[in-house]
């Protein structure tokens, strides 16, 4: 990863948030409750949001991110920690976490599979999973220049792909969607899920 998308993430998601993102984050954080996990936390933008949770384990892979991030944690209503770690092998027992959170992450992450495994793993029966992350359109024009965009996206955002079916990953995983909502032409899901196991 290249220092540029670290320093300048919260200044280019600063349109994106003021113009409903930050609501979004808002509605879904406050649903996070007892022992929380959140996956690629970035630079810590759902921190002020959590209000219910006992504690936030975060993880970030990225030092200069999880750095920015430090002083949201501080700031925050609830204890959070941030390890610097990726989502694919996480160092947590099976069933340890009430609620794991996941926001904009599952696009970057380069084994989006092994990571909703791990998730899976780590997150107790019937737990709960929220998710906000954007993905492939089903729509012939927009679903077609989402692919033919990912290649230079992905080089310009630290791996970002626009063309990932997250939704049917996360089913195909073993979760059950109890909550779906759509924004923005469909490009960005609001999804909450149960861990079955
Ligand atoms: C677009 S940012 C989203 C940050 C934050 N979740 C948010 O909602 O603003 C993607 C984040 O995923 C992190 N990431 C990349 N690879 C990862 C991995 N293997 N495991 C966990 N996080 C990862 C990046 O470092 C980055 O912080």
């Amino acid at each position: 990863m290249g220092i540029w998308f670290p320093k300048l993430y919260d200044s280019l998601m600063g349109p994106l948030e003021r113009r409903g993102v930050q609501g979004i984050r808002k509605n879904l954080i406050q649903k996070a409750q007892g022992y929380v996990l959140e996956i690629g936390s970035g630079t810590g933008l759902n921190f002020p949001f959590y209000l219910q949770a006992e504690q936030v384990i975060a993880i970030e892979p990225e030092p200069l991110m999880r750095k920015q991030s430090l002083s949201r944690a501080t700031q925050s209503r609830v204890p959070i920690e941030v390890m610097l770690t990726g989502a694919e092998e996480l160092p947590f027992s099976d069933n340890s976490f009430d609620t794991v959170v996941v926001t904009l992450v599952l696009c970057t992450i380069p084994d989006p599979q092994k990571a909703l495994e791990e998730i899976r793993r780590v997150c107790k029966p019937n737990g709960q999973v929220l998710l906000f992350e954007h993905v492939k359109v089903n729509h012939p024009v927009l679903g077609r220049m989402q692919e033919w965009m990912t290649p230079v996206w992905k080089r310009l955002c630290d791996g970002c792909h626009l063309n990932r079916n997250t939704l049917e990953l996360v089913k195909q995983t073993g979760f059950r969607v109890t909550s779906l909502e759509r924004h923005y032409r469909n490009i960005f899901l609001v999804i909450e899920a149960v861990n079955r196991k």
